[in-house]
């Protein structure tokens, strides 16, 4: 029986608030709770641009009142959103408020991004001490919600209500650990997680680290996908936080994410003009010819690799101005990219549009449909990422039977399997090193392969038929939120609490 009650708390949720692979993980997860009958519900911030003429809300409490000590109180509306039409779409809660969100129509990049999240997670707090529904496990996303945990731990540790609140903590990206500058801090300004959270209106809340907060006081933290939580123990990608990993690593688990099977789907898609499945993948050639058409490439046979990301140096897209010339002068591929962000690579993509006209196409900025025809038309996709907690285009891609070539880190080693040329075994092309000519190789080997038309059928057909649904991984959430509810109650019920110390040494 799953008479779990979950509450997934995120800065970002899609398609109230997308922004990126955030925003799906939040709403794609709940909704697959929910499928598999727990009582998964949402709580976010109610930005500027959402509509509630889309989303009817009803109000449930007005002049919730956050205090502050140091400012004057910040006073919110909680209102909650209920698709009575479809019983799979989670329940919503909004936390309202006119200065820190309503104001606003983006979701991040506000100078007071501090005091926004602090105030998303005091606001739960004094929301639920209200509230008749209380969850028994919150899953917070990211650091944004990183003081939840630090929150029921201290400052609201009394709250009877609150007080069998378990906590997991999803580490989405590790990069992003707050304001707090967790590269170039000087000692005096190190926060090592122990001193009460700073208030809304205090400077001091700017060098609080969110990220370790959450890391320490969770009952669990995750990272979406097995090879990250690995991988951040190490000092190449813990971003500085690997010895307090390294001290929680029995509390620390990965989870591969999903996506979506019924919006990423070749054979339903509308925004595609041949559909298809494996055994027709033939079709495939008609979607390249669109695509080819779409951005004024030749229309041939070349190998078409497409990109689809955000243009940010994460993205490992120093490697592909190395590589990208000779690939085309060379291999004679083609080469398209979607993605909006930095504007030095917006510069760089667009003056290698114009060298090559009919070789390279470009759409520099983010997209809704045009993915869906490079999944569908492309023959590879590049993922060269320094690093990639998870990366959902490759699941995307593979699913479409576009071909990846990516680095073997994190969620991209655990979703690809390279190709192995004696057993004619795998479904993508990996390298290992983080450098131009490890790039360049794998480019090679896919395109040498794909030369022969029998052996890349089999591969695509391969990459199509791997289940990266979220039914998989939702049920490894579960069972991590039983866990956490465990590890909760050891801990409340001994006097000594001699876990939580543990951790807090
Ligand atoms: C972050 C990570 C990405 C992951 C996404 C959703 O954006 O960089 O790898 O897929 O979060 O979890």
């Amino acid at each position: 029986m799953n008479n779990l009650k979950i509450l997934y708390t995120s800065a970002e949720v899609y398609p109230y608030a997308g922004v990126g692979g955030l925003g799906q993980v939040s709403y794609f997860l709940t909704k697959q709770l929910k499928k598999e009958g727990i009582d998964a519900r949402i709580f976010m911030p109610k930005y500027g641009n959402i509509d509630e003429s889309k989303y009817p809300m009803e109000i449930l409490y007005e002049g919730l009142i956050i205090p502050s000590e140091k400012g004057k109180d910040i006073i919110c509306n909680i209102k909650k959103y209920e698709d009575k039409e479809d019983k799979d779409t989670p329940i919503v809660y909004f936390l309202e408020n006119m200065e820190f969100y309503e104001k606003r129509s983006n979701v991040y990049g506000y100078i007071d991004d501090d005091m926004r999240f602090l105030l998303l997670s005091e606001g739960l707090m004094e929301f639920l001490k209200k509230s008749d529904w209380i969850p028994d496990v919150i899953n917070c996303a990211d650091w944004h919600t990183g003081h939840i945990p630090n929150l029921l731990r201290t400052k609201y540790s009394s709250e009877k209500k609150l007080k069998s609140i378990s906590t997991v903590f999803s580490i989405h990206n590790l990069m992003h650990q707050g304001l707090f500058d967790h590269k170039n801090f000087n000692d005096l300004d190190f926060d090592n997680g122990k001193e009460d959270i700073a208030d809304i209106y205090d400077p001091k809340l700017k060098k609080q680290n969110f990220m370790r907060r959450g890391i320490m006081y969770a009952d669990i933290v995750t990272t979406v996908s097995e090879k990250y939580s690995k991988e951040i123990l190490t000092e190449d990608f813990g971003e500085g936080l690997e010895h307090l990993l390294r001290e929680v690593r029995t509390k620390l688990f990965g989870v591969l994410n999903g996506i979506d099977y019924t919006y990423m789907n070749p054979e339903t898609d509308s925004n595609i003009i041949a559909n298809y499945n494996y055994k027709n993948i033939v079709r495939r050639e008609l979607n390249k010819q669109d695509l080819q058409k779409e951005f004024n490439l030749a229309v041939d046979n070349s190998p078409v690799i497409g990109m689809v990301t955000r243009l940010d140096s994460q993205k490992g897209l120093d490697l592909v101005e190395k590589v990208i010339e000779p690939a085309i002068r060379e291999l004679g591929i083609q080469f398209v990219i979607i993605g909006g962000g930095d504007g030095s690579f917006i510069r760089y993509f667009s003056s290698l549009e114009k060298l090559y006209p009919k070789r390279v196409g470009t759409h520099l900025m983010p997209d809704f449909i045009l993915p869906k025809k490079v999944f569908s038309g492309a023959d590879m996709i590049l993922l060269p990422s320094k690093f990639e907690p998870s990366g959902i285009t490759q699941m995307e891609s593979m699913r479409y039977g576009c071909i990846p070539i990516a680095r073997n880190v994190g969620g991209l080693a655990d979703s690809i399997e390279d190709f192995n040329p004696i057993t004619q075994k795998g479904n993508g092309f990996l390298f290992t090193e983080y450098d131009p000519y490890a790039l360049m190789s794998a480019i090679t080997r896919a395109v040498e392969n794909y030369k022969n038309e029998t052996i890349w059928k089999e591969i695509v057909k391969s990459a199509m038929k791997r289940d990266f649904s979220w039914e998989n991984s939702s049920l490894k959430y579960i069972d991590i939120y039983r866990k956490a509810i465990r590890l909760h109650n050891h801990i409340k019920d001994s006097k000594e609490e001699i876990i939580y110390q543990m951790y807090m040494l």
